[in-house]
C-alpha cells in the first residue's frame, strides 16, 4: 500500500467526487429520518495543501486552487455551495491551506442523529483519521480492507444513506475488488446510494467494469464521468468517473448544470469534457 491521498487532496479528481458526494447529502438530508454514511476508503480526512506532501505534486493548484479562484455564475454556486461551505468550516478550524477529504465533508454536512463508518486500511493513516474525528462521536473509525468490511456494515440500522467507495487503485485487480465488494453489499442492501470512483486511464479496465454491472441489473445507475484532458499514448490520468446507484432524484439535472462549468475551469487541453447517462436508461447529457 504504497498510496498515500495527502498527495493528491484537492485535485480535480477530489473535487468532482467531493461535489456529488456534497449534492448526494444535501438531498438524504431533505427527509428528516436519520441516515448513515459509509466512507470504505476514508483516507485521513483532513489535509493540509500547504504540506511537503500536497506541494510536492501541487495537485491542487488544477483543482480546488481554480474552482476557489473562480467566478461562478449564482445558480451553479448555490448548487455546490455545501460543498464550499464544508471547506470554508474546515478552513475557519485548521486554517487557510486546509482541504476537508470525503469524511469531513460528510461529518459536515450530516446532523445531529446521523451517522458514519469511515474505513481504512493503512494504519497510519487510519489513526489520523481517528485523531481528526476524534471529538466527534457520530463517526466511527475502523481499520479493516474495505473488501472484506464493507459487507458486514449493510444494511445499516438506518435503512437509509449513501456508501462511498472510492479506492485507490493501485493493483491491477482494484476493478474486480470493486465489483464483487459493491455487488455482494447491493443484494443485501438495494436501496442504499453506492457512489463507485474509479480513474479513467485505462479504458479498457473501465468498459469490461461499467458492462459487468450491467450484469447486477440495477434500475437506477447513473455513471457520470469528467476529463481534463486528451487520453495519452503512455496512460496516465486524464480523468475520472463516479457511478451513483440509485441517485436521488434531480442529481442528473444538477450535474448537467455544474459538469461544463467545472469542465470549462478545470479544462487543461481541448480533450476536457463531461457524460452523465443511465446506464439502464437513455443518455442525459454529454460533451
Ligand atoms: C483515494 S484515497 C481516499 C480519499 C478519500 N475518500 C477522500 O475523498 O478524502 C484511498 C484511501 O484508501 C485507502 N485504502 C487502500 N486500500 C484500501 C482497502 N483495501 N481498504 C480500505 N482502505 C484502503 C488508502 O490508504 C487511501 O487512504
Amino acid at each position: 500500500m504504497n498510496y498515500r491521498h495527502a498527495f493528491h487532496a484537492g485535485n480535480f479528481a477530489d473535487v468532482f467526487k467531493h461535489i456529488i458526494l456534497a449534492r448526494c447529502l444535501e438531498h438524504l438530508k431533505a427527509k428528516p429520518t436519520p441516515f448513515r454514511v459509509i466512507d470504505t476508503h476514508a483516507g485521513i480526512g483532513r489535509y493540509d495543501l500547504s504540506g511537503v506532501r500536497a506541494e510536492r505534486t501541487g495537485e491542487w493548484r488544477a483543482g480546488i486552487g481554480r474552482l476557489l479562484e473562480a467566478s461562478l455564475p449564482d445558480g451553479i454556486k448555490a448548487l455546490i455551495q455545501p460543498y464550499l461551505d464544508a471547506i470554508q468550516a474546515t478552513r475557519a478550524v485548521h486554517g487557510p491551506n486546509f482541504y476537508p477529504g470525503s469524511p469531513e465533508i460528510a461529518r459536515f454536512l450530516t446532523r445531529g442523529e446521523d451517522r458514519l463508518i469511515l474505513t481504512e486500511k493503512h494504519p497510519e493513516d487510519r489513526a489520523t483519521l481517528a485523531r481528526n474525528m476524534a471529538f466527534d462521536g457520530r463517526a466511527k473509525i475502523i481499520e479493516i480492507d474495505a473488501w472484506v468490511g464493507l459487507n458486514a456494515f449493510v444494511p445499516p440500522k438506518e435503512r437509509r444513506g449513501l456508501v462511498l467507495i472510492d479506492p485507490p487503485f493501485e493493483e491491477p485487480e482494484e476493478f474486480d475488488h470493486l465489483l464483487n465488494s459493491f455487488s455482494q453489499a447491493y443484494r443485501k442492501w438495494p436501496t442504499g446510494i453506492y457512489a463507485l470512483w474509479y480513474p479513467l486511464k485505462d479504458l479498457s479496465a473501465v468498459a469490461n467494469f461499467t458492462w459487468s454491472l450491467r450484469d447486477v441489473q440495477i434500475p437506477k445507475m447513473l455513471k457520470i464521468e469528467f476529463r481534463t484532458k486528451s487520453p495519452t499514448r503512455v496512460p496516465s490520468l486524464f480523468g475520472c468517473g463516479m457511478i451513483v446507484i440509485n441517485p436521488p432524484w434531480r442529481l442528473s439535472e444538477e450535474l448537467s448544470l455544474i459538469l461544463p462549468v467545472l469542465s470549462d475551469l478545470l479544462a487543461l487541453d481541448e480533450g476536457a469534457g463531461w457524460s452523465c447517462e443511465w446506464l439502464t436508461e437513455s443518455v442525459v447529457a454529454s460533451f
